[in-house]
């Protein structure tokens, strides 16, 4: 690995353990009754106590530290005096900025007891995100991975949103090349050791369309069915890949 990798990857795996370990205090905290903003200031503390900044908070106009996108809000969620309730799901999407490089990652975590169907939602989608990480190495194609994840789904029954990407990610918080989750083997852009970037799947029960609130920023699933995401930020290797935002307690 040359030089710039090194730096790279050193400075993307610091930010990264960061933004898991926010992830890890909000698991303590994902319960029945906690408000969103609870779960904001949260991330918003810890990765500040951690000498680095929350990459959302004020990013193209976002008001929070973080996303918390519940039940068929696909992504963006802001939190806000919501509370969240015995079987609901929600994504927590936290970006720590350390040093000038990124790491982001989002989970859903389930709130108290869920039904048969969210859960199944939920694991497929994580299976999904880490099957996909799993065929990362030099020289594929970008189209492998979105491939792999919408087989993965649809086999399912369920559907993979197209409206929102994984991303390159580093100095700059969302660069090229979109990483997108369904698609066909062998197509699109080659990857190549080195390169840096996110696979976050947003999966939906239902229909895979969605549109924007009025807010500009909550996403949610035109049908109304529910959506769980997870995200990793990745660092190519010629063998593989490096997850940077893995949890110490996994
Ligand atoms: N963290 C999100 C992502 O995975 C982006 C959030 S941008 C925000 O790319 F402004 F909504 F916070
Ligand atoms: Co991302
Ligand atoms: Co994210």
């Amino acid at each position: 690995m040359s030089k710039n990798f090194k730096e790279s990857f050193e400075k993307t795996r610091t930010a990264g353990i960061i933004a898991a370990g926010a992830l890890d205090e909000v698991s303590k905290i994902a319960q029945p009754g906690v408000r969103t903003d609870e779960i904001d200031k949260l991330c918003y503390e810890y990765i500040n106590d951690h000498g680095a900044y929350s990459a959302p908070l004020f990013y193209r106009g976002f008001p929070k530290s973080c996303c918390t996108s519940t039940n068929h809000v696909v992504c963006h969620g802001i939190p806000s005096d919501k509370i969240l309730k015995e079987g609901d799901i929600v994504n927590v999407d936290v970006t720590a900025l350390k040093d000038g490089w990124h790491g982001d990652t989002s989970r859903t975590f389930e709130i108290g007891e869920i039904s048969v169907k969210a859960k199944k939602l939920v694991r497929t989608t994580y299976d999904a995100m880490m099957k996909a990480i799993k065929i990362v190495k030099d020289d594929i194609y970008l189209g492998d991975i979105g491939a792999t994840i919408q087989k993965h789904v649809e086999a399912e029954g369920f559907s993979v949103v197209q409206d929102f990407c994984g991303h390159g990610i580093g100095q700059v918080f969302h660069k090229e090349p979109n990483v997108l989750h369904y698609g066909k083997e062998g197509t699109g852009e080659k990857i190549k050791a080195g390169m840096i970037f996110t696979i976050e799947p947003m999966i939906n029960l239902g229909n895979y369309e969605t549109k924007t609130l009025k807010d500009g920023w909550t996403a949610v699933t035109k049908d109304k069915s529910l959506s769980a995401q997870f995200e990793h930020t990745i660092g190519v290797t010629k063998d593989g890949c490096e997850i940077f935002t893995l949890s110490k307690n996994k």
